[in-house]
C-alpha cells in the first residue's frame, strides 16, 4: 500500500508515519528528513536547500521530485511507502502521478490531517528529537519517561530543528496554505482523499488512521 499523509507543519505527519511504519511494515519517506540529512552532510542539494528551509519556504520542485524518484526505486519501498511532506505543490503532485505510472505503482489513499493553525505553533516550538534514532518528542505532549533519555534507544542527545521557531513556523504555515492546501482539492477530485481529525490526542489520531487504512 502506498499513501500520502497531507497536513500543515506540526499536523503530526512524522509522528503518525513512524507508527504506521512499525505497525504495517511500510517505509516512511519524509522529504524534510532527507533534506535535513543533505544539509547536515553538506551535499550540493543540502547547500542549495539550507537557507530556503531556514526561511520556512519551499525547496524547488525539481530537487524534491528528483529525491523522491530515486528513493522510490529502492528495494525497501516495494512493500509500500508513506509519503510525509511530499507532494507539497500541484506540480509535485502531477510529477508524482507520472512517476508512479512509469514505475507501475499506485497511490492507494491520501490522508488529510485536519488541524487548526494556532495550536500548531505550540506543537512545533515544543518539539525535540532523539539524535540517535529519530524518535520525536514534545515538551508537553510527549515527554520521554525519563528526562533527557530516549524511550526507544536510550540515547541522551536530543536535538531541535533550526526551523522550529515561531517566526519560521508562521512562514511555513503560510507556504502550506498557499502552495500545499490546493492538493486537498486535487486528491478529492481523484477520489482518493480521506480526512481525519488531527486535533485529537496522538493515540486517537493513530486509531482514526488505522480505521482508514484497514478499509483500503
Ligand atoms: P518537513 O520536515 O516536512 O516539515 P513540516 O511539513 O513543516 O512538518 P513538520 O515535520 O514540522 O510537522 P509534522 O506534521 O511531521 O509533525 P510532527 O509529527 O513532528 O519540511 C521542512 C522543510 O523542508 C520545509 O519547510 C521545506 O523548506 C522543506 N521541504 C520538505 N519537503 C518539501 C517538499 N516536498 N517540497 C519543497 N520543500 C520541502 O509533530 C509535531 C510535534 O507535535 C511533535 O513534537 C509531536 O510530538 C507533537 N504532536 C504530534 N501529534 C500531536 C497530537 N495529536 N497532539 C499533540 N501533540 C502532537
Ligand atoms: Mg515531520
Ligand atoms: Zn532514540
Amino acid at each position: 500500500m502506498n499513501l500520502i499523509l497531507l497536513g500543515p507543519p506540526g499536523a503530526g505527519k512524522g509522528t503518525q508515519a513512524k507508527r504506521i511504519e512499525e505497525a504495517r511494515g511500510l517505509v516512511q519517506l519524509s522529504t524534510g528528513d532527507m533534506l535535513r540529512a543533505a544539509v547536515a552532510a553538506g551535499t550540493e542539494v543540502g547547500n542549495r536547500a539550507k537557507a530556503v528551509m531556514e526561511a520556512g519556504e519551499l525547496v524547488s520542485d525539481d530537487i524534491v521530485i528528483g529525491i523522491i524518484s530515486e528513493r522510490i526505486d529502492e528495494p525497501d519501498c516495494e512493500n509500500g511507502f508513506i509519503l510525509d511532506g511530499f507532494p507539497r505543490t500541484v506540480a509535485q503532485a502531477e510529477a508524482l502521478d507520472k512517476l508512479l505510472a512509469e514505475k507501475n505503482k499506485t497511490l492507494d489513499v491520501v490522508i488529510e490531517m485536519q488541524v487548526e493553525d494556532d495550536p500548531l505553533v505550540g506543537r512545533i516550538t515544543g518539539r525535540f528529537t532523539c539524535a540517535k534514532c529519530g524518535e520525536g518528542y514534545h515538551d508537553e505532549f510527549k515527554k520521554p519517561a525519563r528526562d533527557g533519555i530516549c524511550d526507544k534507544c536510550g540515547g541522551t542527545q536530543m536535538t531541535r530543528r533550526a526551523d522550529d521557531n515561531e517566526e519560521t513556523v508562521r512562514s511555513r504555515l503560510a507556504a502550506y496554505h498557499e502552495q500545499t492546501a490546493p492538493l486537498i482539492d486535487y486528491y478529492g477530485k481523484k477520489g482518493v482523499l480521506k480526512s481525519i481529525d488531527g486535533m485529537k490526542a496522538i493515540d486517537e489520531v493513530t486509531s482514526q488512521i488505522s480505521t482508514v487504512l484497514d478499509a483500503v
